[in-house]
């Protein structure tokens, strides 16, 4: 009997693009995941209405009408739980997920970073620090998340080379087509080892 796709959440804030490359990756028939549900704690997010349009669930869940960062998380694990899901893909996710959180999903959190970690971890200007540092390549890493901000196992990575005439704006539009093959390869593979009923 073919083994059972895992049940795969993607948690976003804003355009979508790694959740689209996932979700378009999921559509072929031998994925081993299963892009069941988009959460977003932006109500405005444009990636929320490029999931609707590719027949994806969506649930926002906006951070700002919570008192405490752990409220709203207590809401987002028991929406990630009644959906059944198994795995969590943070993708253009911009906000930090406490030690309680991570606690609840061990080794089922993945998460994508614009840079060639450990090197400018953080949420923001990792083009610009690359390239203010001088860096002969750039590039971005698929990690699994842990309480340390962008402190989890490395899973992969992909480079591109910082071109003498590169801009903060021309690495990320090179380095997004990076981030979305990169995205899809990995969650195949982790899908593939880990089997559904983790
Ligand atoms: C991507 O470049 C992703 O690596 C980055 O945000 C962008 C989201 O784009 N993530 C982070 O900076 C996380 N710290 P997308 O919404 O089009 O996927």
């Amino acid at each position: 009997m073919p083994r059972q796709k895992i049940r795969t959440a993607v948690l976003i804030s804003g355009r979508g693009s790694n959740m689209i490359a996932l979700a378009k990756a999921a559509q072929n028939p031998d994925y081993p995941a299963d892009i069941l549900l988009v959460i977003s704690n932006r109500p405005g997010a444009p990636g929320l209405e490029k999931a609707r349009n590719s027949g994806l669930a969506t649930a926002t869940i906006d951070h700002t009408m919570f008192n405490t960062r752990c409220a709203f998380e207590e809401k987002l694990h028991l929406t990630l739980q009644g959906a059944g899901i198994e795995l969590i893909c943070c993708a253009g996710f911009m906000r930090i997920l406490s030690p309680w959180f991570v606690r609840k999903w061990p080794d089922r959190i993945l998460n994508i970073h614009p840079s060639l970690l450990p090197k400018y971890k953080g949420l923001v200007d990792t083009h610009k620090r690359a390239l203010e540092a001088g860096d002969p390549e750039h590039g971005c890493t698929v990690h699994y998340v842990t309480d340390e901000v962008d402190g989890g196992a490395i899973l992969a990575q992909s480079r591109i080379p910082v071109l003498p005439d590169d801009t903060a704006e021309s690495l990320a539009d090179r380095l997004i087509e990076k981030e979305h093959a990169l995205y899809a390869a990995v969650l195949s593979d982790i899908a593939a080892q880990t089997g559904s009923g983790i």
